[in-house]
Protein backbone atom coordinates (compact mmCIF):
# COMPACT_ATOMS: atom_id res chain seq x y z
CA UNK A 1 0.00 0.00 0.00
CA UNK A 2 1.46 4.04 -0.88
CA UNK A 3 1.40 6.48 1.38
CA UNK A 4 -1.16 8.18 -0.45
CA UNK A 5 -3.29 5.00 0.21
CA UNK A 6 -2.88 5.14 4.01
CA UNK A 7 -3.60 8.61 3.87
CA UNK A 8 -7.24 8.40 1.76
CA UNK A 9 -8.12 5.75 4.48
CA UNK A 10 -6.67 7.55 8.05
CA UNK A 11 -9.72 9.29 8.78
CA UNK A 12 -8.13 11.95 11.73
CA UNK A 13 -10.33 14.14 13.47
CA UNK A 14 -9.01 17.21 14.45
CA UNK A 15 -9.26 18.22 18.33
CA UNK A 16 -12.91 19.67 18.95
CA UNK A 17 -13.93 22.97 19.38
CA UNK A 18 -16.46 23.16 21.18
CA UNK A 19 -18.10 21.43 24.29
CA UNK A 20 -21.18 20.43 21.79
CA UNK A 21 -18.86 19.27 19.36
CA UNK A 22 -16.56 17.17 22.49
CA UNK A 23 -20.35 15.85 23.38
CA UNK A 24 -21.13 14.67 19.61
CA UNK A 25 -18.27 12.96 19.19
CA UNK A 26 -18.15 10.87 22.80
CA UNK A 27 -21.70 10.33 23.97
CA UNK A 28 -24.22 8.77 22.09
CA UNK A 29 -27.48 8.40 24.32
CA UNK A 30 -28.94 9.43 27.56
CA UNK A 31 -27.12 6.81 29.26
CA UNK A 32 -23.73 7.82 28.20
CA UNK A 33 -24.60 11.40 29.58
CA UNK A 34 -25.75 9.51 32.80
CA UNK A 35 -22.11 7.92 32.62
CA UNK A 36 -20.44 11.38 32.66
CA UNK A 37 -22.60 12.96 35.43
CA UNK A 38 -21.80 9.99 37.37
CA UNK A 39 -18.09 10.84 37.16
CA UNK A 40 -18.65 15.14 37.77
CA UNK A 41 -20.57 14.79 40.58
CA UNK A 42 -19.98 13.54 44.19
CA UNK A 43 -22.21 10.24 44.90
CA UNK A 44 -24.47 11.93 47.63
CA UNK A 45 -25.48 14.75 44.89
CA UNK A 46 -25.45 12.24 42.22
CA UNK A 47 -27.89 10.11 43.85
CA UNK A 48 -30.38 12.69 44.81
CA UNK A 49 -30.80 12.74 41.05
CA UNK A 50 -30.78 9.15 40.79
CA UNK A 51 -33.27 7.98 43.63
CA UNK A 52 -36.77 6.85 44.35
CA UNK A 53 -38.90 6.49 47.39
CA UNK A 54 -38.66 3.17 48.92
CA UNK A 55 -37.59 0.10 47.47
CA UNK A 56 -37.68 2.15 43.92
CA UNK A 57 -40.18 0.07 42.18
CA UNK A 58 -41.98 2.58 40.58
CA UNK A 59 -38.56 4.33 39.16
CA UNK A 60 -37.71 0.66 37.73
CA UNK A 61 -41.07 0.20 37.00
CA UNK A 62 -41.61 3.91 34.52
CA UNK A 63 -38.09 2.74 32.58
CA UNK A 64 -39.00 -1.24 31.95
CA UNK A 65 -43.41 -0.14 30.89
CA UNK A 66 -41.60 0.96 27.80
CA UNK A 67 -40.05 -2.26 26.93
CA UNK A 68 -42.94 -4.33 27.26
CA UNK A 69 -44.05 -2.42 24.02
CA UNK A 70 -42.94 -3.51 20.85
CA UNK A 71 -43.23 -1.45 17.15
CA UNK A 72 -45.09 -2.82 14.48
CA UNK A 73 -43.48 -0.31 11.83
CA UNK A 74 -45.83 0.17 8.57
CA UNK A 75 -44.37 0.17 4.73
CA UNK A 76 -44.75 3.01 3.03
CA UNK A 77 -43.06 6.43 1.92
CA UNK A 78 -42.05 9.16 4.75
CA UNK A 79 -41.77 12.51 3.50
CA UNK A 80 -41.07 15.81 5.01
CA UNK A 81 -41.01 13.79 8.40
CA UNK A 82 -41.70 16.80 10.96
CA UNK A 83 -41.74 16.82 14.98
CA UNK A 84 -43.79 20.29 15.33
CA UNK A 85 -46.29 20.25 17.64
CA UNK A 86 -49.09 22.34 19.93
CA UNK A 87 -48.39 21.84 23.38
CA UNK A 88 -50.88 23.72 25.54
CA UNK A 89 -52.17 26.13 22.74
CA UNK A 90 -48.68 26.65 21.80
CA UNK A 91 -46.06 25.78 19.45
CA UNK A 92 -42.96 23.47 20.10
CA UNK A 93 -40.37 21.86 17.85
CA UNK A 94 -41.03 18.38 19.15
CA UNK A 95 -43.20 17.10 21.89
CA UNK A 96 -41.52 17.16 24.67
CA UNK A 97 -41.18 19.19 27.70
CA UNK A 98 -38.97 19.93 30.48
CA UNK A 99 -39.87 18.82 33.66
CA UNK A 100 -39.42 20.95 37.27
CA UNK A 101 -36.30 19.67 38.84
CA UNK A 102 -35.67 21.48 42.36
CA UNK A 103 -32.46 22.42 43.91
CA UNK A 104 -30.67 22.72 40.06
CA UNK A 105 -28.07 24.82 40.82
CA UNK A 106 -26.58 21.65 43.24
CA UNK A 107 -25.54 19.83 39.71
CA UNK A 108 -24.06 22.82 37.76
CA UNK A 109 -23.56 26.60 39.05
CA UNK A 110 -25.72 27.81 35.82
CA UNK A 111 -28.49 25.66 37.15
CA UNK A 112 -31.89 26.91 36.13
CA UNK A 113 -30.40 29.87 33.72
CA UNK A 114 -28.69 26.96 31.32
CA UNK A 115 -31.22 24.69 31.29
CA UNK A 116 -33.90 27.60 30.59
CA UNK A 117 -31.23 28.94 27.32
CA UNK A 118 -31.07 25.61 26.17
CA UNK A 119 -34.82 24.80 26.51
CA UNK A 120 -35.18 27.85 24.27
CA UNK A 121 -32.64 27.05 21.76
CA UNK A 122 -34.44 23.88 21.34
CA UNK A 123 -38.03 25.74 21.08
CA UNK A 124 -40.00 23.83 23.66
CA UNK A 125 -41.51 25.00 26.97
CA UNK A 126 -39.66 24.50 30.28
CA UNK A 127 -41.40 23.95 33.41
CA UNK A 128 -39.73 25.55 36.76
CA UNK A 129 -39.44 24.36 40.21
CA UNK A 130 -41.17 26.17 43.10
CA UNK A 131 -38.47 25.10 44.72
CA UNK A 132 -35.79 25.98 42.09
CA UNK A 133 -32.69 27.41 43.10
CA UNK A 134 -32.77 30.59 40.76
CA UNK A 135 -35.39 33.30 41.14
CA UNK A 136 -38.39 32.55 38.54
CA UNK A 137 -37.45 36.69 37.64
CA UNK A 138 -34.10 35.75 36.80
CA UNK A 139 -35.04 32.31 34.65
CA UNK A 140 -37.42 34.45 32.39
CA UNK A 141 -34.37 37.66 32.28
CA UNK A 142 -32.40 34.68 31.02
CA UNK A 143 -34.53 33.61 28.14
CA UNK A 144 -37.28 35.91 27.43
CA UNK A 145 -39.06 34.34 24.39
CA UNK A 146 -38.69 31.13 26.57
CA UNK A 147 -42.33 29.11 26.72
CA UNK A 148 -42.13 29.49 30.91
CA UNK A 149 -44.48 27.09 32.96
CA UNK A 150 -44.03 27.63 36.73
CA UNK A 151 -44.67 24.60 39.21
CA UNK A 152 -46.81 25.43 42.01
CA UNK A 153 -46.86 23.21 44.87
CA UNK A 154 -50.45 23.58 46.84
CA UNK A 155 -50.63 26.50 48.73
CA UNK A 156 -53.73 26.17 51.14
CA UNK A 157 -53.19 29.96 52.41
CA UNK A 158 -55.16 31.87 49.85
CA UNK A 159 -53.44 35.22 50.24
CA UNK A 160 -49.69 33.81 50.15
CA UNK A 161 -51.53 32.04 46.93
CA UNK A 162 -52.72 34.99 45.47
CA UNK A 163 -49.15 36.78 46.04
CA UNK A 164 -47.16 33.53 44.18
CA UNK A 165 -50.11 34.25 41.34
CA UNK A 166 -49.20 37.67 40.86
CA UNK A 167 -45.54 36.92 40.81
CA UNK A 168 -45.73 34.08 38.28
CA UNK A 169 -47.65 36.46 35.94
CA UNK A 170 -45.46 39.40 36.41
CA UNK A 171 -42.64 37.17 35.62
CA UNK A 172 -44.22 36.19 32.09
CA UNK A 173 -44.92 32.49 32.97
CA UNK A 174 -47.72 31.39 31.10
CA UNK A 175 -48.86 28.41 32.12
CA UNK A 176 -49.37 26.65 36.16
CA UNK A 177 -47.87 23.20 36.81
CA UNK A 178 -49.69 22.10 39.82
CA UNK A 179 -48.10 18.91 42.10
CA UNK A 180 -51.03 16.70 43.12
CA UNK A 181 -48.62 13.96 44.07
CA UNK A 182 -47.00 15.58 47.27
CA UNK A 183 -48.96 15.35 50.09
CA UNK A 184 -45.79 14.12 51.71
CA UNK A 185 -42.13 13.94 50.28
CA UNK A 186 -41.01 10.17 49.20
CA UNK A 187 -39.03 8.48 52.12
CA UNK A 188 -35.83 8.57 49.61
CA UNK A 189 -33.43 6.02 51.19
CA UNK A 190 -30.28 6.80 49.59
CA UNK A 191 -30.94 10.81 50.36
CA UNK A 192 -30.62 9.75 54.19
CA UNK A 193 -27.76 6.58 53.48
CA UNK A 194 -25.36 9.70 51.58
CA UNK A 195 -26.51 12.25 54.79
CA UNK A 196 -28.13 14.55 51.78
CA UNK A 197 -29.64 17.36 52.57
CA UNK A 198 -30.89 20.30 50.48
CA UNK A 199 -29.36 23.00 51.27
CA UNK A 200 -25.85 20.61 51.29
CA UNK A 201 -24.50 20.97 55.03
CA UNK A 202 -20.58 21.04 55.17
CA UNK A 203 -19.86 17.72 56.61
CA UNK A 204 -16.19 15.84 57.10
CA UNK A 205 -17.74 13.43 54.19
CA UNK A 206 -18.82 16.39 51.97
CA UNK A 207 -15.16 17.51 51.92
CA UNK A 208 -13.90 14.69 50.67
CA UNK A 209 -16.23 14.28 48.18
CA UNK A 210 -15.72 17.69 47.02
CA UNK A 211 -11.94 17.18 46.77
CA UNK A 212 -12.98 14.11 44.61
CA UNK A 213 -14.50 15.95 42.56
CA UNK A 214 -11.91 19.61 42.17
CA UNK A 215 -14.57 20.94 39.09
CA UNK A 216 -17.79 20.72 41.09
CA UNK A 217 -15.98 22.25 44.11
CA UNK A 218 -14.58 25.02 42.57
CA UNK A 219 -18.10 26.01 40.77
CA UNK A 220 -20.28 25.16 44.03
CA UNK A 221 -17.54 27.84 46.58
CA UNK A 222 -17.42 30.25 43.75
CA UNK A 223 -21.01 30.90 43.36
CA UNK A 224 -23.85 32.26 45.30
CA UNK A 225 -25.14 29.28 48.25
CA UNK A 226 -28.06 27.30 47.11
CA UNK A 227 -31.23 28.79 48.47
CA UNK A 228 -34.85 28.72 47.29
CA UNK A 229 -35.52 32.28 46.37
CA UNK A 230 -38.93 31.56 44.85
CA UNK A 231 -40.11 30.88 48.48
CA UNK A 232 -39.26 34.53 49.68
CA UNK A 233 -42.88 35.76 47.96
CA UNK A 234 -43.37 39.73 48.54
CA UNK A 235 -45.15 38.67 51.56
CA UNK A 236 -47.22 41.42 53.03
CA UNK A 237 -47.46 42.75 56.34
CA UNK A 238 -50.27 41.05 58.29
CA UNK A 239 -52.19 37.13 58.31
CA UNK A 240 -49.14 36.51 55.95
CA UNK A 241 -46.41 36.82 58.08
CA UNK A 242 -47.06 33.20 59.55
CA UNK A 243 -46.35 31.99 55.66
CA UNK A 244 -42.71 31.35 56.34
CA UNK A 245 -43.55 28.63 58.70
CA UNK A 246 -46.00 27.09 56.34
CA UNK A 247 -42.80 26.86 53.84
CA UNK A 248 -40.98 25.42 56.31
CA UNK A 249 -42.97 22.99 56.94
CA UNK A 250 -43.29 22.29 53.11
CA UNK A 251 -39.69 21.57 52.97
CA UNK A 252 -39.98 19.57 55.95
CA UNK A 253 -42.37 17.23 54.09
CA UNK A 254 -45.94 17.99 55.71
CA UNK A 255 -48.38 20.36 55.25
CA UNK A 256 -51.86 21.02 55.42
CA UNK A 257 -52.96 19.34 52.04
CA UNK A 258 -55.47 21.15 49.44
CA UNK A 259 -58.22 19.51 48.21
CA UNK A 260 -60.38 19.58 44.79
CA UNK A 261 -62.21 22.69 45.74
CA UNK A 262 -58.79 24.53 46.07
CA UNK A 263 -58.01 23.24 41.99
CA UNK A 264 -61.46 24.49 41.89
CA UNK A 265 -60.98 27.91 42.78
CA UNK A 266 -57.55 27.88 41.25
CA UNK A 267 -59.26 27.45 37.91
CA UNK A 268 -60.55 30.63 39.02
CA UNK A 269 -58.21 32.92 40.18
CA UNK A 270 -55.26 31.83 37.20
CA UNK A 271 -56.43 32.75 33.72
CA UNK A 272 -53.83 31.27 32.00
CA UNK A 273 -53.43 27.00 31.23
CA UNK A 274 -53.44 24.43 34.31
CA UNK A 275 -51.51 21.34 34.11
CA UNK A 276 -51.94 19.00 37.22
CA UNK A 277 -48.99 17.21 37.62
CA UNK A 278 -48.69 13.41 39.28
CA UNK A 279 -52.32 12.06 38.16
CA UNK A 280 -52.33 8.31 37.53
CA UNK A 281 -55.89 7.49 38.69
CA UNK A 282 -58.45 7.91 35.67
CA UNK A 283 -61.27 8.52 37.97
CA UNK A 284 -58.97 11.96 38.66
CA UNK A 285 -58.04 12.64 35.04
CA UNK A 286 -61.73 12.48 34.12
CA UNK A 287 -62.70 14.80 37.33
CA UNK A 288 -59.83 17.68 36.06
CA UNK A 289 -61.24 17.40 32.82
CA UNK A 290 -64.44 18.26 34.23
CA UNK A 291 -62.86 21.24 35.85
CA UNK A 292 -61.66 22.84 32.88
CA UNK A 293 -58.18 22.15 33.54
CA UNK A 294 -55.87 22.32 30.31
CA UNK A 295 -53.70 19.10 31.11
CA UNK A 296 -52.28 16.72 33.12
CA UNK A 297 -49.50 15.30 33.26
CA UNK A 298 -49.66 11.69 33.82
CA UNK A 299 -46.68 10.96 35.82
CA UNK A 300 -45.36 9.45 39.59
CA UNK A 301 -42.86 12.19 40.41
CA UNK A 302 -40.12 9.69 38.26
CA UNK A 303 -41.08 6.89 41.10
CA UNK A 304 -39.39 9.21 43.99
CA UNK A 305 -43.05 9.99 45.91
CA UNK A 306 -45.05 7.08 46.24
CA UNK A 307 -43.33 3.70 45.91
CA UNK A 308 -45.66 1.21 43.65
CA UNK A 309 -47.70 4.15 42.63
CA UNK A 310 -48.49 2.96 39.15
CA UNK A 311 -46.37 3.42 35.80
CA UNK A 312 -47.58 6.14 33.41
CA UNK A 313 -47.49 3.76 30.55
CA UNK A 314 -49.58 1.19 32.36
CA UNK A 315 -52.36 3.62 32.70
CA UNK A 316 -52.00 5.87 30.10
CA UNK A 317 -54.21 3.53 27.34
CA UNK A 318 -57.15 3.84 30.20
CA UNK A 319 -56.85 7.83 31.27
CA UNK A 320 -56.61 9.23 27.23
CA UNK A 321 -60.26 6.40 26.87
CA UNK A 322 -61.53 7.73 29.82
CA UNK A 323 -60.82 11.97 29.07
CA UNK A 324 -61.15 11.26 25.43
CA UNK A 325 -59.29 14.50 24.12
CA UNK A 326 -61.06 16.78 26.61
CA UNK A 327 -57.82 17.48 28.19
CA UNK A 328 -54.20 17.27 27.07
CA UNK A 329 -52.33 14.27 28.10
CA UNK A 330 -47.94 15.03 29.01
CA UNK A 331 -46.10 11.98 30.84
CA UNK A 332 -43.01 11.47 32.41
CA UNK A 333 -41.19 9.56 33.90
CA UNK A 334 -38.75 6.69 32.82
CA UNK A 335 -38.57 8.41 29.12
CA UNK A 336 -34.75 8.09 27.99
CA UNK A 337 -34.83 7.38 23.97
CA UNK A 338 -37.03 9.20 21.53
CA UNK A 339 -38.58 6.16 20.94
CA UNK A 340 -39.96 6.36 24.58
CA UNK A 341 -41.69 9.41 23.55
CA UNK A 342 -42.98 7.89 19.86
CA UNK A 343 -44.47 5.11 21.95
CA UNK A 344 -46.33 7.11 24.34
CA UNK A 345 -47.77 9.43 21.34
CA UNK A 346 -49.09 6.27 19.94
CA UNK A 347 -50.61 5.14 23.40
CA UNK A 348 -52.31 8.87 23.11
CA UNK A 349 -49.98 11.10 24.91
CA UNK A 350 -49.98 14.51 23.64
CA UNK A 351 -46.12 15.49 24.78
CA UNK A 352 -43.54 13.98 27.07
CA UNK A 353 -41.40 15.58 29.60
CA UNK A 354 -38.13 14.50 31.03
CA UNK A 355 -36.43 15.07 34.41
CA UNK A 356 -33.74 13.29 35.02
CA UNK A 357 -31.98 13.21 31.58
CA UNK A 358 -31.62 16.80 31.20
CA UNK A 359 -29.87 17.22 34.68
CA UNK A 360 -27.38 14.72 33.38
CA UNK A 361 -26.55 16.74 30.75
CA UNK A 362 -26.62 19.69 32.68
CA UNK A 363 -24.12 17.98 35.72
CA UNK A 364 -21.77 16.91 32.43
CA UNK A 365 -21.57 20.29 30.89
CA UNK A 366 -23.76 22.81 31.63
CA UNK A 367 -25.72 24.08 29.00
CA UNK A 368 -24.33 22.33 26.08
CA UNK A 369 -24.91 19.14 27.98
CA UNK A 370 -28.45 19.82 28.34
CA UNK A 371 -28.60 21.15 24.38
CA UNK A 372 -26.81 17.35 23.35
CA UNK A 373 -29.53 15.55 25.22
CA UNK A 374 -32.15 17.35 23.69
CA UNK A 375 -30.36 16.98 20.74
CA UNK A 376 -30.22 13.36 21.02
CA UNK A 377 -33.93 12.85 21.87
CA UNK A 378 -34.98 14.92 18.64
CA UNK A 379 -32.45 12.57 16.35
CA UNK A 380 -33.68 9.64 18.23
CA UNK A 381 -37.48 10.41 17.73
CA UNK A 382 -37.02 11.25 13.80
CA UNK A 383 -35.10 8.19 13.37
CA UNK A 384 -38.05 6.26 15.20
CA UNK A 385 -40.59 7.63 13.29
CA UNK A 386 -38.76 7.26 9.40
CA UNK A 387 -38.69 3.51 10.59
CA UNK A 388 -41.79 3.08 11.91
CA UNK A 389 -43.45 4.63 9.00
CA UNK A 390 -45.04 8.27 10.69
CA UNK A 391 -44.73 11.31 9.22
CA UNK A 392 -46.26 13.80 11.63
CA UNK A 393 -46.79 14.07 15.19
CA UNK A 394 -50.50 13.94 14.14
CA UNK A 395 -50.59 11.16 12.13
CA UNK A 396 -49.04 8.82 14.77
CA UNK A 397 -51.26 10.06 17.57
CA UNK A 398 -53.76 8.99 15.13
CA UNK A 399 -52.40 5.91 13.97
CA UNK A 400 -50.49 4.88 17.09
CA UNK A 401 -52.11 2.16 18.24
CA UNK A 402 -51.95 0.12 14.92
CA UNK A 403 -48.23 0.56 15.10
CA UNK A 404 -47.52 -1.01 18.83
CA UNK A 405 -48.27 -4.31 20.48
CA UNK A 406 -47.99 -5.17 24.35
CA UNK A 407 -46.25 -8.26 24.74
CA UNK A 408 -49.19 -9.55 26.89
CA UNK A 409 -51.18 -8.97 23.69
CA UNK A 410 -48.25 -10.50 21.27
CA UNK A 411 -48.37 -13.70 23.66
CA UNK A 412 -52.14 -14.44 24.01
CA UNK A 413 -52.37 -14.10 20.26
CA UNK A 414 -49.44 -16.85 19.95
CA UNK A 415 -52.00 -19.33 22.06
CA UNK A 416 -54.02 -21.77 20.33
CA UNK A 417 -57.95 -21.13 20.44
CA UNK A 418 -59.32 -23.61 22.29
CA UNK A 419 -62.24 -25.65 20.95
CA UNK A 420 -65.31 -26.56 22.29
CA UNK A 421 -64.72 -29.90 23.55
CA UNK A 422 -61.53 -28.42 25.30
CA UNK A 423 -62.96 -25.43 26.80
CA UNK A 424 -66.17 -27.96 28.11
CA UNK A 425 -63.24 -29.78 29.95
CA UNK A 426 -61.58 -27.03 31.12
CA UNK A 427 -64.90 -26.16 32.99
CA UNK A 428 -65.33 -29.40 34.43
C1 LIG B 1 -33.56 15.88 41.21
C2 LIG B 1 -35.03 15.96 40.92
C3 LIG B 1 -35.79 16.97 41.49
C4 LIG B 1 -37.16 17.07 41.23
N1 LIG B 1 -37.88 18.12 41.74
C5 LIG B 1 -39.18 18.25 41.41
C6 LIG B 1 -39.92 19.38 41.85
O1 LIG B 1 -39.41 20.27 42.53
N2 LIG B 1 -41.24 19.45 41.50
C7 LIG B 1 -41.83 18.49 40.73
O2 LIG B 1 -43.02 18.60 40.43
N3 LIG B 1 -41.15 17.43 40.28
C8 LIG B 1 -39.84 17.30 40.60
N4 LIG B 1 -39.14 16.23 40.12
C9 LIG B 1 -39.82 15.23 39.26
C10 LIG B 1 -39.74 15.65 37.78
O3 LIG B 1 -40.46 16.83 37.54
C11 LIG B 1 -40.31 14.56 36.88
O4 LIG B 1 -41.63 14.26 37.26
C12 LIG B 1 -39.47 13.28 36.90
O5 LIG B 1 -38.10 13.59 37.03
C13 LIG B 1 -39.70 12.51 35.61
O6 LIG B 1 -39.03 11.29 35.63
P1 LIG B 1 -37.59 11.07 34.96
O7 LIG B 1 -36.61 11.73 35.87
O8 LIG B 1 -37.45 9.61 34.91
O9 LIG B 1 -37.61 11.74 33.60
C14 LIG B 1 -37.78 16.11 40.39
C15 LIG B 1 -37.00 15.10 39.81
C16 LIG B 1 -35.65 15.02 40.06
C17 LIG B 1 -34.84 13.93 39.40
Amino acid sequence: MKLKDIKALASVQGPARSVGERLKRSCYSVEDMRKLAARRLPKSIFEYIEGGGEDEVSMRRNKSSFEDWSFLPKWGSVDNLDLRTTILGGPASMPLTLSPTGGTRLFHPEGEKAVAKAALAADIPYGLAHLSTTTMEDVSAAAPALRRWFNLEPIPDKGLLQAVLDRTANAGYEALLVNVDCRSIGHRERDYRNGFTAPPSIKPKTVVEGMLHPAWALGFLANDAIAFPNLDADIPEGPLASSPDMWRTLLAGSYEPTDWDDIRELRERWNGPIVLKGVVNPNDAALAASLGIDAIQVSNHGGRQLDHMAAPMDVLQEIAGRTAGRIEIIVDGGIRRGSDVVKALALGANACSIGRPYLYGLAAAGQPGVTHVLDLFRAEMARTMMLLGATSIEELRAEGRELLRHRNEAFARTQPTPTPEASLALQK
